[in-house]
């Protein structure tokens, strides 16, 4: 490996999903990915809706199981243990307990990642200053609105500091500003080292943060490379245009 090359954060290869959903009745989620993240790139998976990203991700995370396939993260196979240490998520639609503050949300998952009390206080102060959520404190998740809610979920999945994290979706439901806010602090986030895989169908939000794109469609990766690559290759005006183009020639072929 040349001494400028970055060493993968995670390799999938062949990644197959398949549930079966009775006699004879099967469905495809994902349909042999292979697919490469440096360390420290962020990455967007596109898609329409059921195209397989959440199944994707959700493989890569360990929360089911891959009709076939290997994943790599950060060198390990991805059932080795350790590797979900250096693994933060945020789901697709964070659901946490209502009637609990900020704070005690931290506490409560930091306690089930094993972590002393001191280390929480000081992520907790850390990560409610970084998310813009100090100074609700005292409020309930009850009262929050859907941006909070999403930045209360970042600020979970960044409870272990860890070195790869897996976003389902971060700016859904967010307002322009929200949005904004929560793409700063992933840059801040890949200014820090760290790698990211993100899922959205906002294409505009994607354009704007992620160094590398993949096009799923179908449990099917389509296309795959930089926008300007990829709007170069398919002849695209925007990323709109990109993202119709090549849905309409995987219906065609
Ligand atoms: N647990 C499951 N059992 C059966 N089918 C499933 C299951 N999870 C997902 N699917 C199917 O797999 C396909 C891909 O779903 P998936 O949730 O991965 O799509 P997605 O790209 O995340 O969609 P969205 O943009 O709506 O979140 C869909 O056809 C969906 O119905
Ligand atoms: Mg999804």
């Amino acid at each position: 490996m040349e001494t400028n090359e970055k060493a993968a954060a995670l390799r999938i290869e062949g990644l197959t999903k398949i549930f079966h959903l009775g006699r004879n009745k099967n469905v495809v989620a994902l349909d042999n990915l292979s697919l490469e993240i440096k360390e420290g790139e962020i990455f967007g998976l596109l898609g329409p809706n059921g195209s397989g990203k959440t199944t994707a991700l959700k493989l890569v995370l360990g929360l089911l199981f891959p009709t076939s396939g290997q994943i790599e993260i950060l060198g390990r196979d991805y059932q080795n243990i350790e590797v979900k240490n250096d693994i933060g998520y945020l789901p697709e639609n964070p659901y946490y307990y209502r009637y609990l503050t900020g704070p005690e949300i931290l506490t409560f998952y930091g306690r089930i990642f094993g972590m002393t009390k001191e280390i929480i206080k000081e992520r907790k102060e850390k990560l409610l200053k970084l998310v813009g959520l100090y100074d609700q404190q005292h409020l309930s998740l009850k009262h929050f609105s859907k941006g909070m809610l999403e930045r209360i979920g970042l600020a979970v999945a960044m409870l272990n500091d860890p070195k790869f994290l897996i976003l389902d979706e971060p700016t859904t439901g967010l307002d322009p500003i929200g949005s904004r806010e929560t793409r700063n602090l992933l840059l801040d986030m890949q200014a820090a080292g760290k790698t990211i895989l993100l899922s959205s169908h906002y294409l505009s939000e994607i354009e704007k943060i992620s160094n590398r794109v993949g096009i799923l469609h179908q449990g099917k990766l389509l296309t795959l490379g930089t926008i300007p690559e990829l709007m170069t290759q398919w002849k695209a005006e925007d990323i709109e245009d990109l993202f119709i183009k090549v849905i309409e020639w995987s219906k065609q072929s």
